[in-house]
C-alpha cells in the first residue's frame, strides 16, 4: 500500500561537528567520518527524494559545511528540485564559502545561536570564538540576499535572555527566528538534569515571547516550541510518525525521526541497500508507530489523537520502556507524574558536551 510522500527530508550529511553542544540532537553514538555516504551516494539520495515527492531538503549534521563536497551536494539538490536549506553552526563558512553555495543554488539558511551573551554562548557552544564567527557568517549571509532564520535552543542556562536573543536577530537582518526549548533525548537526556530550566523561567520565557512577538512581529517571525514536561499534553512530535518527514544519517540509515535509534528493536534500513520509497512506504521502522494500530490506551480512544498523533514514541520509551505507551508528557499517561517529579528535582551543574566516544571530556572535545 501506498503512503503520501513526505513534504521534507533532513540529510545529516556528518556527524562531525565543531561544536559540542550538550543538547545536540545526534546520537550520543556519532557516525565516524570512514562510514558516511560519498558525494554521489547523496546526490542518489536527493534525485530518490525529489522522485517521491519531498519538497523541502535540510542539510543539517553535525556541521554540513565540514563536507568538503557541500557546494557540489547543493548542487544537486537544486538540480533535482529540491528547496535547499543549510542548518549550520557558521562555523567553517566563510564568505567565499557562502557565495559559492549561495551560486550552486542554496535557497535559505539556518544558523543557530546558543546565546546573546558572548562568554555564554561560547562556553554552551564549546568552542572559543564561536560567538564572533557566527555574528560574521548572519553578515555574511544577509550580504548574500539569502533568507535567514536564527535557531536558539533554550534552557536553563540561557531562557532568561529569549527577548534579546529575539531582539538581537532581527537587527541582525533575519526573516525569522526559531526558540526552540531543548528536546530530551540523547545528548539533551544526558544533561537534562543540568539544562532542565524551572518552572518560574519557562513563565517568564512564555511571557517574554509573546511581549516581543507584540514588538517586532510581523518584521521577524518569532516561532516558538514550549518545553513538554510542563504541559498537561504531549507535542504532535513528527507531526505524527512516519507522516511528513524522513531523515538519513550520516552512514545511510533512514530514520522516521532524529531520536529513533533510542528505540531497541527498531529495523532502520539503509539507502546503501533499499530505494527510499520502498524505505518511506515499507521499511519495519516506518511501519512500527504510523497511523493508529499502534495505539494502547489512553490514546487509542482520545479524540486529541488527530492532534498530537499519541505525542513522542522516542519519549515514550525513555520514560516506559515501552514506545507504543502513551507520551508521560500527557496528563493520561500513568507515567505523568514521573515526569513532573522530574521537573521538581533539583538541578545540578556540569554539562557532558557532545563528542565522539574516546575523546577526552569537556567542551570542545
Ligand atoms: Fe522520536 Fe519524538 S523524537 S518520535
Amino acid at each position: 500500500m501506498t503512503h503520501p510522500p513526505p513534504l521534507g527530508m533532513l540529510a545529516e550529511v556528518t556527524h562531525r561537528c565543531p561544536l559540542a553542544c550538550p543538547y545536540c540532537s545526534n546520537p550520543v553514538q556519532l557516525d565516524r567520518r570512514s562510514d558516511e555516504l560519498d558525494t554521489a551516494a547523496w546526490l542518489g539520495v536527493f534525485e530518490q527524494a525529489a522522485a517521491l515527492g519531498v519538497l523541502q531538503l535540510h542539510l543539517s549534521g553535525g556541521e554540513p559545511a565540514a563536507r568538503p563536497d557541500i557546494v557540489e551536494l547543493t548542487r544537486g539538490a537544486a538540480a533535482a528540485g529540491l528547496y535547499t536549506n543549510l542548518i549550520t553552526s557558521g562555523i567553517g563558512l566563510s564568505a567565499a564559502r557562502l557565495e559559492a553555495l549561495a551560486g550552486a543554488g542554496l535557497d535559505h539558511v539556518q544558523l543557530s545561536w546558543q546565546d546573546t551573551d558572548s562568554a555564554n554562548a561560547d562556553e554552551i557552544a564549546g568552542f572559543a570564538g564561536a560567538y564572533a564567527r557566527k555574528q560574521e557568517t548572519a553578515r555574511a549571509v544577509i550580504a548574500l540576499g539569502l533568507p535567514l532564520t536564527i535557531n536558539v535552543v533554550v534552557h536553563r542556562l540561557n531562557i532568561g535572555r529569549v527577548a534579546e536573543m529575539a531582539a538581537a536577530a532581527h537587527r541582525a537582518g533575519a526573516r525569522r527566528i526559531e526558540i526552540a526549548h531543548a528536546q530530551y533525548y540523547g545528548w539533551g537526556l544526558v544533561n537534562r538534569a543540568a539544562l532542565l530550566p524551572t518552572l518560574d523561567q519557562v513563565e517568564a520565557a512564555h511571557a517574554a515571547v509573546a511581549r516581543v512577538r507584540q514588538e517586532l512581529q510581523p518584521a521577524i517571525l518569532v516561532d516558538y516550541v514550549a518545553p513538554d514536561h510542563f504541559s498537561r499534553w504531549p507535542k504532535p512530535c513528527m507531526n505524527g510518525w512516519g507522516r511528513q518527514s524522513l531523515n538519513v544519517t550520516p552512514r545511510g540509515k533512514v530514520l522516521p525521526c532524529h531520536a529513533a535509534e533510542t528505540i531497541p528493536g527498531l529495523v532502520f534500513w539503509n539507502v546503501r541497500e533499499h530505494p527510499l520509497r520502498e524505505i518511506w512506504e515499507a521499511s519495519p521502522a516506518f511501519t512500527a508507530f504510523r497511523g493508529e494500530a499502534w495505539m494502547k490506551e489512553p490514546c487509542r480512544s482520545c479524540p486529541r489523537k488527530e492532534i498530537d498523533f499519541g505525542g513522542c514514541r522516542c519519549q515514550a520509551f525513555a520514560w516506559t520502556g515501552d514506545a507504543a505507551d502513551a507520551d508521560p508528557a500527557c496528563q493520561h499517561s500513568p507515567h505523568h507524574a514521573a515526569l513532573r517529579a522530574a521537573v521538581a528535582a533539583p538541578r545540578t551543574d556540569g554539562l557532558r558536551y557532545r563528542r565522539f566516544s574516546g575523546a577526552p571530556a569537556g567542551p570542545g572535545g
